[in-house]
């Protein structure tokens, strides 16, 4: 009887909060794949010029910018097109722009320098990338190795931007500010030309924004997936290790399995500028355009996957150095250890990824392995709730503060 409770009660709790969700928008949504618009029009329609309005116009946008705040408007992701954002994307590419055996060395230096300090026993894999991606996006920004204030203040930041996203502690604001306060300080350090139309605060909240909670999150999120998927395919573990001359392929054909079953992104949103005219229906201007990532995983060929958005719309900056430098901490962390999870593994990945490391060649214990499936399944049911009682609570604050519509309604472009 227990356990049927603890299958069925997330399952429920999580229905509910998507239900929740929808109500918040309120006004004309059309999710794609849904029953108006299918798979085989997912890219056609995210790709389509007139689906070009990223924020204004949406209620679910006063969610997404109470989530990535403080700043969220000046954050890349969501800027209006226009010169404010090519500006700001530009200094974005340059930041990011490295030759792939530069980004591959770099990445394998902070890899090895935050591993060091791991030790074996249970972990909660997304806890222990964070710190790596903190120091390598330090790096990236300041030319200069992460000094342990930034990486504190980094990883705290980041960890409560992702907590609040899935709902399982209402956001800190005065984390965050920590964060702003320090990078604020730091603006005249920074040797790339920062976008000059952004005031220094605005600034400071671009490069938290995007440096330091879309990519420490991401990052950290996507590897927690994928040592997860290692973490529980015992075989592919024994072939990565008798197969080392075709290991680099095999952990890439692993990243790309793992970003196609486990979209980080839930759903993108667009709100259409002009009418979308498709064969069977025209989609009007104004319409909350809601690209479901897992809906196209489900129901489009394996092939036709885009973990990075499609190029025509504001694709990820970060497509190209993302995935070799995913198989660079893979690599670092094989090295060390070998993974075994007996914990749940979702696509929100609420548990943070729960593994147990066992030094590379010893034998992995068992009884932490149970301990570990049974502690699941128990926090499974009291993160439930609380996701349903935060999630209520944020998304009725979000509503109250309405950050977008009003920054919008004050004649702010
Ligand atoms: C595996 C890791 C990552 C995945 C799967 C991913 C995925 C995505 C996707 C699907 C989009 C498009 C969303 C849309 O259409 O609205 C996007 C946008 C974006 N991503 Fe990533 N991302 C990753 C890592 C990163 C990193 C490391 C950065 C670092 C800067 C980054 C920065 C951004 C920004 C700034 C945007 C907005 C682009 C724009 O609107 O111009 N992402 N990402």
């Amino acid at each position: 009887m227990i356990g049927k409770v603890l299958a069925w009660l997330p399952e429920r709790v999580v229905a509910l909060r998507m239900r929740i969700f929808a109500l918040v928008n309120g006004q004309d949504v059309v999710t794609i794949p849904g029953p108006q618009v299918g798979a085989a029009d997912f890219r056609r329609v995210y790709a389509d010029p007139a689906a070009n309005g990223r924020s204004r116009g949406a209620a679910l946008s006063d969610l997404f910018w109470y989530w990535l705040s403080p700043g969220p408007q000046v954050h890349q992701e969501h800027l209006e097109a226009g010169p404010r954002y090519d500006e700001v994307a530009k200094c974005t590419r340059h930041i990011l722009v490295k030759s792939k055996k530069e980004s591959e060395e770099l990445t394998r230096r902070v890899a090895r320098h935050v591993l060091a300090g791991v030790r074996p026993g249970l972990v909660r894999l997304r806890d222990e990338m964070m710190p790596i991606w903190a120091e390598l996006y330090y790096e990236l920004v300041f030319d200069e190795p992460c000094p342990p204030r930034a990486r504190e203040l980094i990883v705290a930041h980041a960890d409560d931007v992702a907590s609040a996203l899935k709902c399982v502690r209402p956001r800190n604001m005065r984390r965050r500010a920590r964060l702003t306060k320090y990078l604020r300080q730091r603006l005249a350090d920074v040797p790339h030309p920062l976008p000059q139309s952004l005031t220094p605060e605005e600034q400071a909240y671009y490069l938290q924004g995007t440096f330091f909670t879309t990519a420490v999150v991401q990052m950290s999120e996507a590897m927690a997936h994928l040592l997860m998927i290692i973490a529980q395919d015992e075989s592919l573990q024994q072939r990565l290790a008798e197969h080392p001359e075709d290991a680099d392929n095999v952990i890439d054909s692993v990243i790309d399995d793992g970003l196609r079953a486990y979209p980080l992104f839930g759903i993108a949103h667009r709100i259409s500028t002009a009418d979308i005219e498709l064969d069977h229906l025209t989609i009007p201007a104004g319409t909350v355009l809601c690209f479901s990532y897992p809906g196209f995983a489900e129901q489009s060929a394996k092939e036709d996957f885009i973990p990075f958005g499609v190029a025509q719309n504001r694709a990820c900056p970060a497509r190209g150095l993302a995935p070799p430098t995913m198989r660079v901490v893979t690599q670092e962390v094989l090295r060390r250890f070998s993974l075994a999870s007996t914990a749940a593994h979702t696509r929100s990945i609420p548990n943070r990824g729960p593994a147990l490391l066992t030094p590379r060649g010893a034998r992995p214990r068992r009884a932490p392995l149970v301990w570990l499936g049974v502690r699941d399944r128990w926090e499974d049911v009291w993160r439930s709730f609380a996701q349903l009682v935060f999630g209520t609570y944020m998304v009725l604050d979000a509503r109250r503060l309405a950050l977008c519509s009003t920054y919008f309604a004050g004649g702010n472009r």
